[in-house]
């Protein structure tokens, strides 16, 4: 038994390792002193590449989707988790209300209360959920979540189609309720070359 696991892992490394060399051989002659894999194409790429500048929706992909499709997805593939209607579940608890808890000292965290922006409930969903499987949620998926959710917490309207624009243009209940990080490496800027000590 142990030595035919010995002989399939040789195998496999051979296989590696005949893999590595074709890599090679196919290599980007544009840098010599890159020596094995491939230049990463910008197909390749794009599924990596969905930062989303929160603060203005910079970088909100084309799409839209409506609260009602929201609403029947959410029942599909959100509600184990998140309960019926986003009332709170086994792992997270209500996802709507308690706006003015911001300031107190039992603030009640949820999308419509915590966050500053509204891109930011599409970039965490686009990224992170469902939890069981995250990144398998089209965009027009995504957007539609968004609506719903964000209908939950009466920021758009029951008929709502949420696109980048509206997403953009949604102002979040406690966006002024937040402390702004004024220490100074909060307002560093990122440099890759020549740059300047800190
Ligand atoms: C398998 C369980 C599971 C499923 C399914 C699931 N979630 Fe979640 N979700 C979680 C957990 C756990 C957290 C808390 C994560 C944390 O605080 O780090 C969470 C947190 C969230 C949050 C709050 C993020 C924040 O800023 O704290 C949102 C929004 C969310 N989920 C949306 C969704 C949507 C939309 C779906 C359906 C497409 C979904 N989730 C499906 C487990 C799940």
């Amino acid at each position: 038994m142990g030595s035919v696991k010995f002989l399939t892992g040789l195998v496999a490394a051979a296989g590696l390792a005949l893999a590595t060399f074709s890599g090679a051989m196919a290599g980007d002659t544009s840098r010599p002193d890159v020596s094995f894999g491939k230049t990463i194409s910008q197909s390749d790429l794009a599924a990596w590449d969905i930062d989303i500048s929160t603060s203005d929706g910079a970088g909100l992909p084309p799409g839209k989707g409506s609260v009602a499709e929201g609403k029947k997805l959410f029942a599909e593939l959100c509600e184990a988790c998140h309960g019926e209607g986003a009332k709170g579940g086994p792992q997270f608890g209500k996802m709507f209300g308690g706006f003015e808890s911001m300031k107190t000292s039992k603030r009640k965290l949820n999308p419509g209360s915590m966050y500053p922006y509204a891109p930011i409930l599409f970039d965490y969903t686009r990224r992170a959920m469902p939890m069981d499987a995250p990144q398998t949620l089209t965009n027009d998926q995504v957007y539609a979540l968004t609506a719903y959710i964000y209908n939950l917490n009466g920021l758009v309207a029951d008929n709502a189609v949420v696109d980048a624009k509206a997403l953009k243009a949604i102002k979040m209940p406690n966006r002024d309720a937040f402390i702004v990080d004024d220490r100074p490496d909060a307002s560093a800027v990122r440099c890759m070359r020549d740059c300047k000590p800190l």
